[in-house]
């Protein structure tokens, strides 16, 4: 029997509550399709870091660095200056572990509410590559004179051509795989980045040409893929973008898929260690009242168990979580909604745990 160890990292604020009932629908997959979790325990997080001043000691990288996948919850603190805990946890494991890929779905499920007028899932399913490495995220840059009126600051966008080809082939291999309306979009801003953004759309085209001819391309700049995710979402199939614009479209694309609580992301590494998280945050508010709706945190366990390559639990989790959307037990997924609808974070588990069991 297969066993897999997948290290858990459930973080701040609501990150545990939610953790524990994504974990809760893995182990119902498991049992059912046979194989074993191993799992190994991480309280890196705001209260960790307040408490002894360490966000993550570099053993823990070496350790994570050999388990089989990572589950995340959430990071975020309201007692920790913002960014300490994001750089030094979240970003960290990214780069340490290059985990290059940013993978996110965007995919409206039944009886989810979208503020979109007039669509609905048929219109709303489509996957964000998101490069994950690199851009204005690596830090590079620095600033003079700072706290002065002739202060400078300076962060570069960074893109070497292997980052680009790796994440291009990535996109162009998954969409080939999806195998729905095989198009890759690349998403950009040629018309200004010209040298980040024009290498991005040469790589593109010469990938796409030699080795996926069989995959469909188009090209979008950034500020108008925001527009046709609004105005007509079903354009879309495959994303492909930078890191920086790639943030900024996913957010985007959780609110038209029914918000933060139900989004959810891989970080991945093809041919190392992968890390899965919901991805909306810690909550601080709602900690351990026991009202937050994990349905993000179920999917991120569906992304763990595809990764895996159990892809009939990962099949098996995502009809539970339909069948459960489609009783309609929920009136909706915020927090007002879920006590309206007699339900909890347990609740919800639990109802969509004995659902893999026989989805
Ligand atoms: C995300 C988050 C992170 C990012 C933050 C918390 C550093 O917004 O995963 O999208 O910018 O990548
Ligand atoms: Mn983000």
């Amino acid at each position: 029997m297969a066993t897999y160890k997948i290290a858990l990292m459930p973080g701040d604020g609501t990150g545990p509550e939610v953790l524990r009932e994504g974990m809760k629908v893995v182990k119902a997959a498991a049992h059912r399709f046979g194989f074993k979790l191993e799992t190994q325990e991480y309280d890196f997080g705001g209260d960790r870091y307040l408490k002894t001043g360490e966000v993550l000691p570099d053993s823990a990288i070496d350790e994570l660095k050999k388990v089989d996948a990572i589950f995340l919850g959430a990071i975020g603190h309201p007692d920790v200056k913002p960014g300490i805990l994001e750089k030094g946890i979240l970003l960290r494991v990214r780069f340490e572990l290059d985990q290059y890929i940013n993978l996110r779905p965007v995919k409206l499920y039944p009886n989810v509410e979208t503020p979109l007028k007039n669509k609905g899932p048929e219109d709303i399913d489509f996957v964000v590559v998101r490069e994950n490495s690199a851009d204005v995220y690596t830090g590079l840059g620095g600033a003079m004179r700072v706290g002065t009126p002739y202060e400078v600051a300076i962060q570069e966008m960074v893109y070497s051509r292997n980052e680009v080809d790796r994440c291009l082939r990535y996109a162009f291999e998954f969409t080939r795989k999806r195998n729905k309306r095989k198009t890759l979009t690349l998403c950009g801003k040629t018309n200004v980045l010209t040298y980040v953004y024009g290498l991005w759309e040469r790589a593109f085209h010469e990938m796409g040409a030699k080795e996926f001819p069989d995959v469909k391309r188009e090209y979008a700049h950034v500020d108008a893929t925001t527009m046709w995710m609004v105005k007509n979402p079903e354009w879309f199939d495959v994303i492909v973008t930078g890191n920086m614009f790639g943030d900024i479209i996913t957010d985007l694309g959780a609110m038209i898929q029914g918000g933060m609580g139900i989004a959810a992301g891989g970080n991945i590494n093809p041919n190392g260690v992968s890390m899965f998280e919901p991805i909306g945050g810690s909550a601080p508010k709602y900690t351990g009242q026991n009202v937050i709706n994990p349905l993000a945190a179920i999917f991120a366990g569906q992304m763990l168990l595809d990764h895996l390559g159990e892809t009939k639990a990962a099949a098996a989790v995502e009809r539970a979580c339909v069948a459960f959307l489609e009783s309609r037990v929920l009136r909706g997924l915020s927090v007002k909604e879920i006590k309206e609808s007699g339900m909890s974070t347990t609740k919800i588990g639990d109802a969509i745990a004995e659902l893999t069991a026989k989805a």
